[in-house]
């Protein structure tokens, strides 16, 4: 071995840590599958995996995350491209379960990749939001009650929702929290979560069915912050608009905000993001959402709705939403692009209730239907990250496979 693939070897391990290959299909097809996944283990010994292109098919098995596969080679081989006799040199073990606390083995459905007619992976935190890590990686505390998760969520760390839980009112999460529901059908009944002046948080695989006078998932002064494979809708467009609020608002300077592969649909107002015209101090230079892989059905508008800050959409579906799509206002600076929108009057608008318009440049989308645009400047928002976009045409056939809840599960 070269001393530097030593030196590197005695650093990888502890730089990542070994997952646990009793239960992570992951670390157990490369323990039991030596001659299929040294060759391509020794290829990248040398530095982390970064690009999802080129992975081979068993990489499903490690959710095609780089950064999983990268800490179950380190911690499987010794060899190198020059040292074909790879050798197994460690045992990951179980960790150990805390008193009172459940371990779940997290699953990944077969169309885990990238999911039936998408071309980004869906499993992938991409955006403004990169790098958030939540509640970190342990197994976290599993909840089954409203009194239960309130409790957990004074602490943070990582909370498993399981069921759906009824009654539970607003729940405010802290800073280093990921909100991760279990299986496919967990979520919160007539309540909803609050982020507020907290950082590093993640909530996802939940349905949110929203309470009346609040706003079902808000964001307030929240940065770094991971909405994704949710569902949120209510009843439809029944009733008065205002009967609900917004399914997720971001306001009050909240920043650093990645929103992907949720489901919105049948309710009035979508996403806000800047509650008012009159709140320039506080919100400019902020408010940056990337929103990708959502799929918009039956919401009547806002779609987002932007004021002062930045926002991306781009590989979105959005279907018979009756007032407006993405709205630009206040001079925020949108970009959207290799999106479907299908009946969507004012799909793409920067002139429309406030007194200042907003800037917004459309790119590469289908506008089919009763769908319009009215743009009256254009942005020069470019994105500061690198990112994977599916095409606009196969957009809704994607997200109808891989957005929402089961697709990534807990
Ligand atoms: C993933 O792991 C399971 C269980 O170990 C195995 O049956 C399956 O063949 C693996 N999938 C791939 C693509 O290697
Ligand atoms: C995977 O996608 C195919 C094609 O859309 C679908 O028929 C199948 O049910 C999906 N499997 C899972 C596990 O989601
Ligand atoms: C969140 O985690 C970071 C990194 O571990 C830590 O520095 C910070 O104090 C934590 N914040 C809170 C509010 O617990
Ligand atoms: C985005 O749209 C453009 C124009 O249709 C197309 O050339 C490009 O390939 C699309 N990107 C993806 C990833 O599909």
């Amino acid at each position: 071995m070269y001393k530097e693939q030593a030196l590197l070897l005695a650093f990888l391990p502890a730089a990542f840590g070994c997952l646990n290959a009793n239960s992570n299909a992951c670390a157990s097809f490369i323990k039991s599958q030596v001659a299929t996944a040294s060759p391509f283990c020794a290829t990248f010994t040398k530095s982390v995996v970064t690009a999802t292109t080129g992975l081979p098919s068993w990489a499903t098995n490690c959710s095609n995350k780089p950064s999983m596969i990268s800490a179950e080679c380190s911690c499987a081989y010794t060899g190198g491209a020059s040292n074909p006799t790879t050798t197994l040199v460690t045992t990951t073990k179980a960790t150990t379960t805390p008193a009172g606390q459940q371990t779940t083995t997290r699953t990944t459905t077969a169309n885990g990749s990238t999911g039936s007619g998408c071309a980004a992976p869906i499993d992938q935190l991409v955006g403004f939001a990169a790098g958030v890590t939540g509640g970190g990686s342990g197994s976290g505390v599993t909840v089954t009650s409203c009194s239960a998760l309130a409790a957990a969520a004074k602490n943070g760390g990582v909370i498993r929702v399981s069921g759906q839980l009824s009654g539970c009112g607003v729940i405010d999460l802290v800073s280093n929290t990921s909100l991760l529901g279990v299986g496919s059908n967990s979520g919160i009944v007539d309540g909803g979560i609050r982020i507020k002046d907290a950082t590093n948080v993640i909530v996802r695989n939940l349905v949110f069915s929203p309470a009346k006078k609040g706003d079902a998932v808000s964001l307030d002064g929240a940065t770094k912050v991971w909405i994704d494979h949710n569902d949120l809708h209510s009843l439809g467009l029944v009733g008065g608009k205002d009967d609900y609020d917004g399914l997720l608002d971001i306001t009050h300077a909240s920043n650093l905000v990645t929103v992907s592969w949720n489901k919105f649909h049948d309710h009035w107002k979508g996403s806000l993001v800047g509650h008012s015209d009159n709140n320039a101090g506080e919100d400019t230079g902020f408010l940056k959402v990337t929103y990708h892989h959502n799929d918009w059905n039956n919401v009547n508008s806002r779609l987002p709705s932007l004021r002062f800050g930045t926002g991306h959409v781009y590989s979105s579906c959005f279907t018979n939403c009756p007032t407006s799509g993405v709205h630009s206002r206040m001079g925020a600076q949108v970009l959207v692009e290799n999106s479907s929108f299908s009946n969507v009057p004012l799909a793409c608008v920067t002139q429309l209730d406030s007194d200042i318009d907003g800037f917004l440049t459309e790119r590469n989308n289908i506008f089919t239907g009763t769908s319009t645009t009215l743009i009256t400047q254009t942005s020069n928002f470019s994105p500061p990250y690198s990112y994977t976009m599916t095409s606009a045409s196969n957009v809704c056939g994607c997200v109808a496979n891989s957005a929402g809840v089961g697709k990534v599960t807990f």
